[in-house]
């Protein structure tokens, strides 16, 4: 009775440490996701509105078709085994960089987008007021594309959420590894793998609907 208790106690475990592990490195990716793409992006940009940052521009240009071109499971096995392949290092760390620097890619085209959609007026309003381009950028062209691309962001979250779901494949005990366990631990499939699929329903509800909120909240700010 002790031992069956004690087992059962431990499967828990394995769902709320799997939990903890995906939103780690969700949370950590989508933050260096975000400030590589805000770099990436604005050089884009600005290469688009001034023809300056050549070099810089070419190299951005490559670093995003490689990673948006290949899978974000490639990835992670190339950073884990051949980047790191010689050191000890934590899986957590080499996920949250992987998926950090895929996210990256991905968050550099929002960024982009979201200043393509500022009106050419706002760049000349800036120049007739005397601002130079960065001045521009940082008073009157940042403050409203931002605006416009928070919920490009918030659903970046939600695909990084259901995207880590691959790190099993570096033996990372994440939620998918944890339920994929205890399945195998039980032969049982369906409650493990529903139970997962559950829990993630969840989380992207919870955060589309904190997505929706703040779209609303902006919108409501415009007129
Ligand atoms: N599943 C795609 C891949 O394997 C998408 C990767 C992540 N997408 C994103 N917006 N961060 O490459």
């Amino acid at each position: 009775q002790f031992t069956q208790n004690f087992i059962e106690k431990d499967r828990w475990m394995y769902i709320v440490d799997g939990l903890k592990v995906t939103l780690t490195i969700t949370f950590l990716a989508v933050l260096i996701g975000i400030c590589i793409g805000f770099i990436v992006g604005m050089i884009r940009s600005t290469h688009d509105k001034t023809g300056k940052c050549k070099i810089l521009n070419v190299l951005c240009k490559i670093y995003l078709t490689v990673f948006r071109g290949t899978p974000v499971v490639i990835q992670l096995l190339i950073i884990y085994f051949v980047v790191f392949g010689s050191v000890r290092i934590d899986k957590v760390f080499v996920a949250v960089i992987a998926f950090g620097i895929n996210s990256g890619a991905y968050v550099a085209e929002i960024i982009r987008s979201g200043i393509m959609s500022i009106d050419e007026g706002q760049f000349e309003a800036g120049r007739s007021l005397g601002f130079n381009y960065m001045q521009t950028m940082r008073y009157i062209i940042m403050p409203q594309a931002i605006k416009n691309v928070l919920p490009a962001l918030g659903n970046e979250f939600i695909v990084l959420l259901k995207e880590t779901s691959v790190a099993g494949y570096i033996a990372l005990a994440d939620l998918t590894k944890a339920g994929d366990i205890i399945r195998s631990q039980t032969y049982s499939a369906f409650f493990p793998l529903f139970g997962v699929a559950a829990i993630y329903l969840v989380l992207v509800m919870i955060f589309t609907f904190l997505v929706g909120r703040l779209e609303r909240r902006l919108n409501n700010g415009a007129h």
